[in-house]
């Protein structure tokens, strides 16, 4: 996530709602990092006996961390600005921090501001990796200080959505490495774990030959991921009907649906749409386009696609579907999962990869060619083109 490991004397802020996972990522970090490093762990927020409970309960007791409880700045300073300082240092969190020069409460900007800029200053002095967690407002802000995201060298979210298990961690600044990389967690009984295979933990809860329902194969950071899209149109009593997303963007899905109005006459007005990323991943990829159509024409359609076939694609206003990066990628992450067909768009060169039969689209309107009201669900013959496509390797 960091690009390859901590670096000395930088300063990270790990940002996430209250009660996602922080405290317990990081114990575990500092745990592991122990190993080859002198790590020290303040919480502001529970006391010695709490975080050494939470502590046997991941397993990592034994583990060499010093453990410390504070929130008054200037006694860490006193602790840490020694000759042999540690060489990881984390805050939890900076929020529950103050410098007594200033009266403003913990919490506030100012003081959120004055402790971070004095715990960045020793962390350059005295060489140290310093890590600072930070909750986030409702509204997807570092409470108080979005100043702290331009002090740090590094900003690291940690995501998950409520009642699911897993977590993920997303890198938005890192002056030291790759953004959108991200890290898949589950949390379980003894802390979180390490997800290698994120694609067949999205796709678990996967039905059969649903309508409305279509697998994206997306890329996230550098790693493919694939995530089930899930659409319902029904019709609306209302005079202006619902539209409703989970896990994506609303203004994209107006796009969508305004695209395949103009350009491949499939009208929605009228009718409430709801778009879902199933098991609460968020995805801001504009590959995701083409799944988003083909779940939205297969809820209206009520066929369904293969269930061994994965889609990805942008769109563009004209109706066009576009090429995006990584179809090598995205394609055997999903041969490897067990899919063998891929719709997409147009593939210059003759490769295959993985033997995974393409159906590739120039424009949104040859879906009406694969949603063409055969009763078999999604079709698999028929075709006049260019108006129509068709299913390849059926
Ligand atoms: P926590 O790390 O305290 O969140 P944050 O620091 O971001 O506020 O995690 C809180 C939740 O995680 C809490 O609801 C309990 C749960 N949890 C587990 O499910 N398993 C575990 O091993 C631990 C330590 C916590
Ligand atoms: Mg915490």
């Amino acid at each position: 996530m960091t690009g390859g490991g901590l670096v000395g004397g930088s300063a990270s802020l790990i940002g996430g709602d209250p009660g996602i996972g922080k405290s317990t990522l990081l114990l575990q970090a500092v745990a592991g990092l122990a190993k080859d490093a002198r790590c020290v762990y303040i919480s502001g927020e529970e006391a010695i006996d709490q975080v050494r409970l939470r502590a046997t309960r991941l397993g990592v007791e034994k583990s060499s961390v010093s453990l410390a409880s504070a929130t008054n700045v200037g006694d860490i300073m006193a602790t840490l600005d020694v000759d042999d300082p540690p060489d990881v240092v984390v805050i939890d969190s900076i929020q529950t921090m103050y410098v007594t020069a200033f009266d403003s409460a913990p919490g506030s900007v100012g003081q959120v501001r004055a402790s971070a800029q004095e715990l960045i200053r020793l962390a350059k002095r005295r060489n140290i990796a310093i890590l600072f967690v930070g909750h986030v407002t409702k509204d997807g802000v570092i409470a108080g200080p979005r100043v702290l995201e331009h002090m740090v060298d590094t900003v690291i979210y940690f995501e998950g959505e409520r009642g699911h298990h897993f977590r993920i961690l997303r890198a938005v600044k890192n002056r030291f490495g790759p953004t959108d990389e991200i890290g898949v967690f589950e949390m379980t009984g003894k802390g979180l774990m390490e997800v290698k295979n994120p694609s067949a933990l999205f796709l678990a809860d996967r039905q059969g030959d649903v309508s409305g329902a279509v697998v994206f194969a997306g890329v996230e950071g550098s790693r493919p991921v694939l995530v089930e899209m899930q659409a319902l149109v029904a019709p609306s009593p209302m005079g202006t009907p619902r539209r409703a997303v989970v896990g994506w963007d609303s203004g994209r899905l107006s796009m969508i649906l305004a695209v395949l109005e103009a350009r491949a006459g499939v009208s929605f007005s009228g009718k409430e749409v709801y778009l879902n990323v199933a098991g609460g991943l968020r995805v801001s990829e504009p590959a995701a386009d083409l799944a988003a159509a083909a779940a939205l024409m297969s809820a209206e359609t009520g066929q369904a696609l293969p269930r061994d076939m994965v889609v990805f694609g942008e769109i563009g206003l004209s109706g066009e579907v576009r090429p995006v990066s990584q179809m090598d990628a995205r394609l055997k992450e999903a041969s490897k999962l067990g899919f063998n067909r891929a719709l997409t768009p147009r593939h210059r060169g003759k490769s295959k990869p993985g033997g995974v039969a393409l159906t590739e689209l120039s424009e949104i309107v040859e879906l009406l060619g694969i949603f063409d009201g055969d009763s078999q669900g999604a079709a698999v013959e028929s075709g006049t083109p260019p108006q129509r496509a068709r299913i390849a390797g059926g």
